[in-house]
């Protein structure tokens, strides 16, 4: 067995995937549901064998096993994914490391780079040289407790320090400077990137160090924040701040507050509401807003930005990023025009809480802003406010709510109850029909073929008393013969073999379809199998008789215009032959 599957058969598919998904168990036994996380969904269509080790989404389509799962979701190779799921389950990866390609070599350079820099700056702000940037955080209200769980640090005035520390590891230039924390000037020489700042490690879901905010310390000093470049384990659009902290409590609470920058997080979490992420310094994503739809399991997110223009500007398109997934979106707007740090700090925790857990739902925060952008005294002016408003309104998927939120808006607009279902009825002529799902990988193969293949991937048994009966000639008439080739091949060489050995022979396309079959289909015990897998070979045989008998009465007959007696009379006995045995199958 090699280390990929000597590692699959020690991980739990259902465990793994339960880290980024809530899963829910069926009555079948062995499987799972629960929202897809590569797709926007609002009933379960995502789910997980257990016993075969591989998930299945028949919305999207998306489907494999565990290292599948791995690299899509944390966007890795499949090293890095082999690497991380061993370390996880504290498994030893085997001594020889050529296991890694050039990409996960450099990406591993890159992370190692980033934990050795952040381990820096952190001794660097507990050093005589951090005391101006101890005496900032003091003076912002940062406690010891927070600088150490946030891991904050401070990069020294000179440019050096970083440059020096990592010239003492095997790190090539190449991979020093693709790492970005370190710059080259042209006559070649190297300084650090960040200089004279306030540090703020930025980690990926798995809590590595990937990046780093650097806040100046003085007003004077700009920009006052420089943020670490792309890299190729840094992409700004899919990455939150403070998410690895905050994913327990998004996940318990299916709640995430979404603030604008490093400080707020800080804040907040320091509040003791810990399901607090922030953009770093790019406008809010889908796949961020993604990365929040799963971690709340599809419920809640509470935009709590800047009070200023630029803030509710920024909110209101966040707003609709979230509504699009089909999230629950609230808004706080805190009072006396303070930032989520500012009122924390003005008004304490507790009141922090309080205003959160009193959060209107989004389209009451919208309502104001339309109350301030219409004349609300015309009756024109009220019907605008409410037509700027539908957009949001239509966006709710269920219609029930719907309606109830419609009607809530218009008596809070003041327009008729007439006018919001005309405005209705409108819309809803105009919404487009909703998108087909993926193509089922299913049609085409028929039910018979399907029964065959469920019967001979539950039971062993069942492979032995069916393989040998099935001839090329049989098998090369099947719409997946494909899937019986490799289930053949595979019992041949190893009567025991996994699922995953048979899935190891596929096409990519033939493994969507083996588990579309196997996931679709209510699961059968061992005697079961062996039944259906009879009945099936039963009605395969006697089809492919009368296929055959169809065929030799055609020849026969041409056999017999053309003069050939002889030959005519070997078809007939053997038409005979056939209908005999055909009888004897009972068909
Ligand atoms: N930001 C940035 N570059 C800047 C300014 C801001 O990347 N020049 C990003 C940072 O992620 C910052 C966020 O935008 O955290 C919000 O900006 P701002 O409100 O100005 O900063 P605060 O986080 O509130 O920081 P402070 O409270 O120290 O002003
Ligand atoms: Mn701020």
């Amino acid at each position: 067995m090699d280390f990929k599957e000597q590692l699959r058969s020690q991980v739990d598919i259902v465990q793994t995937i339960g880290e980024y998904v809530k899963l829910k168990r069926t009555g079948a036994s062995g499987r799972y549901v629960g929202l897809c996380p590569f797709h926007q969904e609002k009933t379960p269509s995502f789910s997980v064998n257990q016993d075969r080790q591989f998930f299945k989404c028949f919305g999207c389509g998306k489907g494999g096993d565990i290292f599948n799962f791995l690299m899509e979701i944390e966007a890795v190779t499949f090293f890095e994914a082999l690497k991380m799921l061993a370390e996880r389950n504290g498994i030893p990866l085997p001594r020889r490391s050529d296991h890694a390609d050039a990409e996960s070599k450099l990406r591993a350079a890159l992370l190692e780079m980033h934990r050795i820099a952040a381990e820096m700056f952190q001794s660097a702000l507990r050093s005589p040289q951090g005391a101006e940037a101890r005496a900032y955080l003091e003076k912002r209200g940062v406690s010891q407790e927070m600088i150490e769980t946030f891991g904050l640090g401070y990069a020294e005035p000179k440019g050096q320090a970083l440059v020096r520390r990592l010239a003492q590891e095997p790190f090539s230039p190449e991979e020093l400077e693709a790492s970005r924390l370190i710059a080259r000037r042209d006559d070649g020489s190297h300084y650090d990137f960040f200089r004279g700042r306030l540090m703020f490690p930025i980690h990926n879901e798995s809590g590595k160090v990937i990046a780093f905010g650097g806040r100046a310390l003085r007003d004077q000093d700009n920009p006052k924040y420089l943020n670490s470049p792309e890299t190729p384990v840094y992409r700004k659009s899919s990455v939150l701040y403070n998410v690895h902290r905050a994913r327990e409590a998004m996940r318990r609470s299916n709640r995430a507050i979404l603030v604008e920058g490093y400080m707020d997080v800080i804040g907040v979490f320091a509040a003791g509401i810990k399901e607090v992420v922030a953009p770093c310094g790019t406008s809010f994503t889908p796949a961020q807003c993604r990365i929040l739809h799963r971690l709340t399991d599809g419920h809640t997110v509470v935009v709590n930005f800047d009070p200023d223009n630029a803030g509710a500007n920024a909110a209101e398109k966040a707003v609709q990023l979230l509504l699009d997934e089909s999230l629950h979106v609230r808004v706080l707007a805190l009072d006396g025009e303070l930032d989520p740090d500012e009122f924390i700090k003005q008004r304490g925790a507790a009141a922090y809480v309080k205003s959160l857990e009193a959060a209107p739902t989004y389209f009451h925060w919208l309502a104001d802003r339309a109350r301030a952008k219409f004349d609300m005294r015309t009756s024109d002016g009220r019907v605008d406010a409410f037509k700027f408003l539908l957009p949001s309104v239509q966006k709710i998927g269920d219609k029930l709510e719907r309606a109830a939120i419609a009607n809530d808006l218009a008596g809070y607009l003041g327009v008729e109850q007439g006018m919001v279902l005309d405005q209705f009825k409108k819309a809803a002529a105009e919404r487009r029909a909703p998108t087909p799902a993926a193509a089922d990988p299913g049609p085409g193969i028929p039910a018979l073929e399907r029964m065959l293949i469920q019967a001979l991937i539950s039971s062993e048994a069942a492979r032995i008393q069916t393989l040998p009966h099935l001839a090329d000639e049989v098998i090369g008439n099947f719409a997946a013969r494909e899937i019986f080739l490799a289930l053949r091949n595979a019992h041949q060489s190893d009567p025991k073999a996994t699922f995953s050995a048979i899935e190891a022979r596929l096409s990519s396309s033939a493994r969507d379809l083996l588990h579309h079959i196997a996931s679709a289909d209510e699961s059968i015990d061992d005697v079961q199998a062996q039944e259906q897998a009879r009945a099936c070979l039963r009605r395969i045989e006697s089809d492919f008789r009368k296929r055959r008998i169809d065929d030799l009465r055609a020849r026969g007959k041409t056999a017999e215009r053309e003069g050939r007696m002889e030959e005519a009379l070997g078809i007939i006995a053997e038409i005979e032959r056939l209908r005999r045995e055909l009888g004897r199958a009972g068909t």
